[in-house]
């Protein structure tokens, strides 16, 4: 039987400006140096849900420092996370047809996701059960075999072994005794989940309220343009954190201010998983003098104008006439609705607060989503060769409605960018310049603490629920509000 060459496509050379193209035409605007906002900012802005209130009795929330630089820290968790916990793979449509093929890798362990002959999707551990060579690498399409480079043993795309070279030198060798090492594996959300776990929870529980709170996104309507990694250097928390709470608003994306509503963004948390709603087109109240429709116009053009339809590198000019009776947040919504519209998206079902709105779930552990009306983005962070590196991965997609164009679209080429080269948008770029800074600084003798405000408390059940998973008793993290009262809103 003619052996297919498992390499194939990939990676590191496949369309790379394809890739990063769809990757720009998907996330926020483009990077480029832009004038920092000067506006005043106040300290006594009103306390909103993104903030909230804690009981003035409680100290504030303190987790070691350690467990972002620590290798002892990291194996631990290459021990007991990643080898017992949900994660996302790759994008589905990665994996559609017959023959399509997937090696996710995270840390030392890595998952071949396979769609078979049958059409059921399968997933299995990346092992020869020869002497344990690497049977997959990258990903591709076109598959009819999985066959080990090394000795050429082969086993069908349902992971039964079917051929053995010179067989008879081993005796009596069952077939049935050697298939591949099977892994859990489900979809939800345009995306493939795996858990390496034989005996964990379905899926469906993992994901919490998660489903039932994004389906009038209308999720299937999704379809995958690029999937891009960055190697960053830090932790892959350190990288997790910087989307887990909206604190940094204020320091890092100054020019977010004007239109965004840092402050009323409703926080939620169920178990594992947490959610933030970031309104867009108001102004922060943190700004002193509120902003002016031409403020608000510029903000949201330089952050976000790729959405509606402009080059967030142009200069935003005078903002369109505003209506009797209407605001400049309701002209960005019409401009908003139509240029995704012009992209193939059916926007008219969805409301006012649902156009201007982001819906971001932190899902534990190293991974956020970003729902927008027009388009969907994935953040993964995947622990590094040491606790002071990281891998990102951006999977982006666009809304198509039409069944028959989403069918049309090609499969998404899949790239690995140096983080300087990578398209990310203004917002993304500022937060990823920051991480190395907020790495180094973690290693400093001083620094033996994070200090969370309930703002961050997102970040702090990351930790909580770290340390579950990693058996560490007793908690580790202090202060805040008791564990048992974790569904803070
Ligand atoms: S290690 Fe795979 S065939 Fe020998
Ligand atoms: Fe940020």
């Amino acid at each position: 039987m003619p052996g297919v060459v498992l390499a194939a496509k990939n990676e590191e050379g496949a369309e790379p400006v394809a890739a990063t193209a769809a990757l720009a035409s998907t996330l926020m605007s483009d990077a480029r140096a832009v004038t920092v906002f000067e506006g005043e900012l106040t300290d006594t802005a009103p306390v909103g849900s993104a903030i909230g209130t804690v009981d003035g009795r409680h100290e504030p929330v303190r987790v070691p420092a350690h467990r972002y630089v620590s290798s002892e820290f990291a194996r631990l968790e290459q021990e007991r996370l990643w080898p017992r916990v949900w994660q996302i793979a790759c994008p589905v449509d990665l994996v559609r047809q017959p023959g399509d093929f997937y090696d996710h890798t995270i840390g030392t362990l890595s998952v071949i996701v396979v769609r078979g002959g049958d059409g059921v999707l399968r997933a299995f551990q990346n092992v020869c059960r020869h002497r344990g060579n690497e049977l997959c690498h990258g990903s591709g399409e076109g598959l009819t075999e999985l066959r080990c480079g090394y000795h050429r043993w082969c086993w069908d795309l349902e992971g039964r072994l079917r051929e053995v070279p010179s067989r008879k030198g081993f005796g009596v060798l069952r077939n049935d005794d050697y298939g591949l090492a099977p892994v859990q594996v489900g979809e939800w959300s345009g995306l493939v989940w795996v858990n390496l776990d034989p005996l964990a929870d379905p899926l469906g529980e993992f994901l919490e309220a998660l489903p039932s709170d994004t389906a009038w996104t209308r999720p299937d309507e999704y379809v995958c343009r690029a999937v891009v990694t960055t190697a960053l250097p830090c932790n892959w928390k350190t990288g997790i954190d910087a989307f887990s709470e909206t604190y940094h608003v204020q320091g890092i994306h100054r020019e977010m201010i004007p239109s965004t509503d840092d402050v009323n963004s409703l926080t939620r948390i169920w178990g594992l998983h947490g959610a933030l709603t970031q309104p867009y087109g108001i102004p922060s109240p943190r700004l002193r003098h509120g902003a002016t429709p031409q403020e608000i116009w510029e903000s949201f053009w330089r952050q976000q104008g790729e959405r509606i339809g402009v080059s967030s590198r142009d200069e935003p000019g005078p903002h369109p006439p505003i209506p009797a009776g209407s605001t400049i947040r309701d002209v960005i919504e019409a401009r908003l609705r139509s240029t995704a519209t012009a992209a193939g998206a059916d926007v008219v079902g969805f409301d006012s607060e649902q156009v201007m709105t982001l819906s971001q779930y932190n899902v534990f552990p190293n991974v956020t989503l970003l729902y927008l009306v027009e388009g969907f983005t994935v953040l993964r962070m995947r622990p590094g060769p040491t606790p002071d590196e990281c891998l990102m991965d951006v999977f982006s997609y666009r809304r198509i409605t039409d069944a028959d164009d989403r069918r049309a679209q090609p499969r998404p080429p899949v790239v690995t960018v140096p983080a300087e080269h990578a398209p990310l948008g203004l917002v993304f770029s500022q937060d990823i310049a920051n991480l190395q800074r907020a790495q180094r600084g973690l290693h400093q003798p001083s620094f033996t603490h994070l200090t969370l405000s309930h703002e961050e408390r997102r970040i702090t059940n990351l930790h909580r629920n770290l340390e579950r998973h990693l058996g560490i008793e007793p908690s580790e993290v202090t202060g805040g509000q008791p564990w048992e009262t974790a569904s803070w809103q």
